[in-house]
C-alpha cells in the first residue's frame, strides 16, 4: 500500500516538473503578428546580437519579458539607440507594462514621443534615464497606471508645474540630475500613495517644500545638490514614513529640527554641506541607521546619547564647531564615526574598543588629548585610523598592530613619543603611514620596508635617528618619502625606482656625496636634500632625471658648478658657500625643447586632478590630490574642494570609492570601502 502511494507520489512528482517545464516551452505561443512585426523593425536598429538570431518568437531575446503570448516588457538599456522613434514604435505594443531605454543616447524634447506611450492602458515602468533629452518637461497625459518614472540623467530644463498632473498612479519619480529649476515641485501627480521622490543635482531654488506633506506616504525624498534655503519646517517630522531624507549640499540653515527624533521609520538622514547651526538636538539618531552633519556650523556639546543607538551604523559630524568631550556611550554595531575638524576636547573614550566592527575611525583635527587607549587594538576592522592634528601624547602602543585590516593610518600632528613599535611591519595592507610631526624617537623599523603597498611613507618631523634601513630598496610600492627634520645620518641606500612624489631627506645629518643610486629616480619630481653636510658636486645625472620638477639643495657643502637644469626643474641652491651658478648659456639648447613633451608628463597632473576630480576622492584619496597639487603647484585648487567632492560622491553613491586607476595602492582599500558602505546602500 505504502508502497503504491510512494510510487504514485513519485510519479505525480516527475510529471509536475515534466509539465512545469516543458509546457511552457512546447506551448507557447508566438506574440500576435503585429508585435511581431513591431518589435522586428526596431530590431533592425538594436545592436544585441539575441535580438539578431533566427527565434522567431522574440519572447526569447534578451531583453524581452513576455506574460502569457503578449509582450509585457521591454529592457534596451546601454545598446547606444539614438533614434527617438524607439519609443513611438515600442509604445505601438499595446501590451507593454514596462520600458526601459534607459543609458542609451535619446535626444530632443520627449514631448513628442511620449504621446504615443501614454495610450498604453497597462503601462507602470518607464525608464528614459541616462539619457540625452532637453527641453522642457512634457506634460503626462494618458498612463492611467505609470507607477514609476525616471528620467534621470539627461538635460532637462524649465519649471516643474502642472505637467504631472495627469499621473493618478504615480509612485516613484525620478528627475535627478538634470538642470530643472524654481521651487521644489509639489504637483507630483495625483496619487496622494507617491512614495519615492528623487529631485538630487537640479537647481531647485526656494524653501523646503513643506506641501509635499500631500504625500505621506513617501519613504525616500531625495533633494541633495539644490539651492534649497531657509529652514526645515518642524513638521518635517509628520512624514512619518520616511525612510531615507536627503538634504546634502543646499543652502539650509537654521537648526536641525527636534521632531526629527519622532521619525521611527527614519534610517538615513543626510544633510551635510549646508549651513545648518545650533546645537544638535538629542534623540535625533534614535532610529537611525546613518546620520550625516558634516560640514555645517552646527556646534555645542555632542548629545550624550547621539552615538549609542544600537542601530546606528555610521555617524559623520565633520568639520562643525562641535565642543566638549566625544560620549563614552556607543554603539557596538558602529561601523564609520567621523568627528574630524571640530573643537572636541578631553580623551578618546575607552569605550570605542567595543566596537568590533569599525572601520573608519576619523577624530583629525580637534584637541583631544591624553594617550591613544589600549582598547583601540580590539577594533581589528579598522582600515583608516585617523587621529592626527590633536594633542595626543604617550607611546604608539604595540597593540595598534593586531589592527591588520589597516590600510591608512594618520597620526602626524600629536605628542606621540618613544618610538616607533616593529609591530608596524604587521599591517600588510597598509598603504599610507604618516607619523609625521611628532617626537618619535629611535630607529626607522627595517620591518616597514617590506608592506607590499605602502605607497606613503611620512616619518618627518620627528626626533628619528640611525640610517635608513637599506632593505627600502626593494619597497616598489612607495610613491613618497618623507623624512624631513629628523637626525637621520649614515649611508642613503638605494631607494626604490617607483618614487614619484617626493624623496624628502631635509634637515638631517646626511653627508658625503650625493649617492649616485639617486639616478634611478626617473620619475621622481620632488628631492629635497636641503638643510644636510653633503659635500662634492652637484652631479650631472640629476639633470637627466626628467620628471624633477624641485631639487632643494640649500644649506649644504656642495661646491663646483650647479649644472644648468632643465627649465621645467626649479633649483634651490643657496647656502652652499662653494657653489658656483651655472653659467650663462647664450642660447637655448635644441635638445631642451626637444625634451618638454617628455617623461614629465608620465603622470600628468591636469589628468590626475581631473581623475581624482571626478572619482571622488575618497578620504585617502585625498593624498592623492594633494600630493598632485603640492608637487606641480598648479592652480587647480582641488582640496578647497575636497570635503565636497568627498561628501557628494559618498551622498551619490551610498559609498566611497577611490581612484583606484591612479596607483595599485588604492585597489585594496576601495574594496575594503565597498565592503563596508554596501550593506548601508539603499
Ligand atoms: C532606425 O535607424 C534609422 C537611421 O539610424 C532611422 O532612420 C529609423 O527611423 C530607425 N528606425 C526605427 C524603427 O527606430
Ligand atoms: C532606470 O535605469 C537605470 C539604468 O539602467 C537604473 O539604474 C535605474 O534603477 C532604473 N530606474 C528605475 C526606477 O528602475
Ligand atoms: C499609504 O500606505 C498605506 C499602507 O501601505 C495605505 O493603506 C494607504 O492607503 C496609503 N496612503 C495613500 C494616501 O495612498
Ligand atoms: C503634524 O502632526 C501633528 C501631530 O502629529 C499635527 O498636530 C499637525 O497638524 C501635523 N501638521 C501637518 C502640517 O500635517
Ligand atoms: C514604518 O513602516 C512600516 C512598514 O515598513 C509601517 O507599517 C509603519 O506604519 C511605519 N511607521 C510609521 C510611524 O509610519
Ligand atoms: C547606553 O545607550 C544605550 C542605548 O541608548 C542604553 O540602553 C544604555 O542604558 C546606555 N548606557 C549607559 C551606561 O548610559
Ligand atoms: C572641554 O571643552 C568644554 C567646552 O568648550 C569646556 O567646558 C571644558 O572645560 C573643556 N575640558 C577640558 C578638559 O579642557
Ligand atoms: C588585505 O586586503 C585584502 C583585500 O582587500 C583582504 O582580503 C585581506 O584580508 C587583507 N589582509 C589583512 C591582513 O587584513
Ligand atoms: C638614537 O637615539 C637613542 C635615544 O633616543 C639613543 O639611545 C641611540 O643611541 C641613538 N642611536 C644612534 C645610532 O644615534
Ligand atoms: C621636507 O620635509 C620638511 C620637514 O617635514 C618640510 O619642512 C619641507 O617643506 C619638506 N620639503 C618639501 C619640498 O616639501
Ligand atoms: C660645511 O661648511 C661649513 C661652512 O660653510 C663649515 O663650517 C663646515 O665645517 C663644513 N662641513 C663639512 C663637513 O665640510
Amino acid at each position: 500500500m505504502s508502497r503504491y502511494a510512494h510510487m504514485a507520489f513519485s510519479f505525480s512528482f516527475f510529471f509536475i516538473i515534466f509539465i512545469s517545464f516543458i509546457i511552457p516551452l512546447a506551448f507557447s505561443q508566438l506574440p500576435p503578428q503585429n508585435q511581431i512585426d513591431i518589435i522586428k523593425t526596431i530590431s533592425k536598429n538594436i545592436s544585441s546580437s539575441s535580438w539578431k538570431t533566427a527565434n522567431q518568437n522574440p519572447c526569447f531575446w534578451e531583453g524581452v519579458t513576455c506574460t502569457g503570448n503578449s509582450i509585457t516588457g521591454i529592457s534596451l538599456s546601454k545598446l547606444g539607440i539614438s533614434s527617438t522613434g524607439i519609443l513611438t514604435d515600442l509604445c505601438k505594443i499595446d501590451s507593454l507594462q514596462s520600458v526601459d531605454v534607459s543609458n542609451n543616447q535619446i535626444s530632443g524634447n520627449p514631448d513628442g514621443f511620449l504621446n504615443d506611450c501614454g495610450k498604453l492602458t497597462g503601462l507602470k515602468v518607464l525608464n528614459i534615464s541616462m539619457n540625452r533629452l532637453t527641453g522642457p518637461l512634457p506634460t503626462f497625459s494618458g498612463f492611467p497606471v505609470l507607477e514609476s518614472l525616471d528620467l534621470s540623467y539627461n538635460s532637462l530644463s524649465g519649471v516643474i508645474d502642472f505637467q504631472l498632473d495627469g499621473l493618478v498612479s504615480l509612485k516613484n519619480l525620478d528627475l535627478s540630475k538634470n538642470s530643472f529649476g524654481g521651487s521644489v515641485p509639489t504637483r507630483l501627480g495625483k496619487n496622494p500613495g507617491l512614495q519615492k521622490l528623487q529631485l538630487s543635482n537640479n537647481k531647485f531654488s526656494g524653501p523646503f517644500p513643506e506641501k509635499l506633506l500631500n504625500y505621506p506616504n513617501l519613504t525616500l525624498l531625495d533633494l541633495s545638490v539644490n539651492k534649497l534655503s531657509g529652514s526645515i519646517p518642524t513638521t518635517l517630522g509628520n512624514f512619518t514614513n520616511l525612510q531615507t531624507l536627503i538634504l546634502s549640499s543646499n543652502n539650509l540653515d537654521g537648526e536641525i529640527p527636534q521632531s526629527l527624533s519622532r521619525m521611527t521609520n527614519l534610517s538615513r538622514f543626510s544633510a551635510n554641506l549646508n549651513r545648518f547651526n545650533g546645537a544638535i538636538p538629542p534623540g535625533l539618531t534614535q532610529y537611525l541607521n546613518i546620520l550625516d552633519l558634516s560640514y555645517n556650523s552646527l556646534a555645542g556639546l555632542i548629545p550624550v546619547d547621539l552615538l549609542s543607538p544600537p542601530n546606528l551604523q555610521s555617524v559623520d559630524l565633520m568639520k562643525n564647531l562641535l565642543e566638549g568631550e566625544i560620549p563614552t556611550n556607543i554603539s557596538s554595531n558602529l561601523l564609520r564615526l567621523r568627528l574630524s575638524e571640530n573643537s572636541l576636547n578631553g580623551s578618546i573614550p575607552s569605550s570605542i574598543g567595543k566596537l568590533q566592527g569599525l572601520t573608519y575611525l576619523e577624530l583629525e583635527g580637534n584637541k583631544l588629548t591624553g594617550s591613544i587607549p589600549l582598547e583601540l587594538e580590539n577594533c581589528v576592522k579598522l582600515t583608516l585610523l585617523n587621529l592626527a592634528s590633536n594633542w595626543l601624547q604617550g607611546p604608539l602602543p604595540k597593540g595598534l598592530g593586531k589592527l591588520l585590516q589597516l590600510v591608512v593610518l594618520k597620526l602626524s600632528g600629536n605628542q606621540f613619543t618613544g618610538e616607533i613599535p616593529p609591530e608596524i611591519s604587521q599591517f600588510t595592507n597598509l598603504s599610507t603611514i604618516d607619523l609625521s610631526r611628532n617626537f618619535l624617537t629611535g630607529n626607522i623599523p627595517s620591518g616597514i620596508t617590506s608592506l607590499g603597498w605602502l605607497s606613503i611613507l611620512n616619518l618627518g618631523c620627528n626626533n628619528l635617528n640611525g640610517s635608513i634601513p637599506a632593505s627600502i630598496s626593494g619597497s616598489f610600492s612607495l610613491l613618497e618619502i618623507q623624512l624631513g627634520r629628523n637626525m637621520l645620518g649614515g649611508d642613503i641606500p638605494r631607494m626604490p625606482s617607483s618614487l614619484q612624489i617626493a624623496l624628502n631627506l631635509s634637515n638631517n645629518h646626511f653627508s658625503g656625496p650625493i649617492p649616485s643610486t639617486l639616478s634611478s629616480l626617473t620619475s621622481l619630481e620632488v628631492l629635497d636634500l636641503s638643510n644636510n653636510q653633503f659635500t662634492g658636486e652637484v652631479p650631472t645625472f640629476l639633470v637627466q632625471l626628467g620628471s624633477l620638477n624641485r631639487l632643494l639643495l640649500s644649506n649644504n657643502n656642495l661646491s663646483g658648478t650647479l649644472p644648468r637644469f632643465h627649465t621645467w626643474t626649479t633649483v634651490e641652491s643657496d647656502g652652499n658657500s662653494d657653489l658656483k651658478a651655472p653659467t650663462p648659456n647664450p642660447s637655448p639648447s635644441p635638445t631642451i625643447v626637444s625634451r618638454i613633451p617628455s617623461p614629465r608628463w608620465k603622470i600628468n597632473p591636469i589628468i590626475l586632478v581631473a581623475i581624482a576630480a571626478v572619482v571622488g576622492v575618497a578620504i585617502h584619496t585625498v593624498v592623492v590630490a594633494a600630493i598632485v597639487l603640492k608637487v606641480s603647484r598648479r592652480p587647480y585648487r582641488v582640496d578647497k574642494n575636497r570635503g565636497s567632492e568627498e561628501n557628494l560622491h559618498q551622498l551619490n553613491d551610498g559609498h566611497l570609492s577611490t581612484a583606484d586607476r591612479i596607483h595599485r595602492s588604492n585597489i585594496n582599500f576601495r574594496k575594503a570601502i565597498k565592503s563596508v558602505y554596501d550593506p548601508l546602500m539603499f
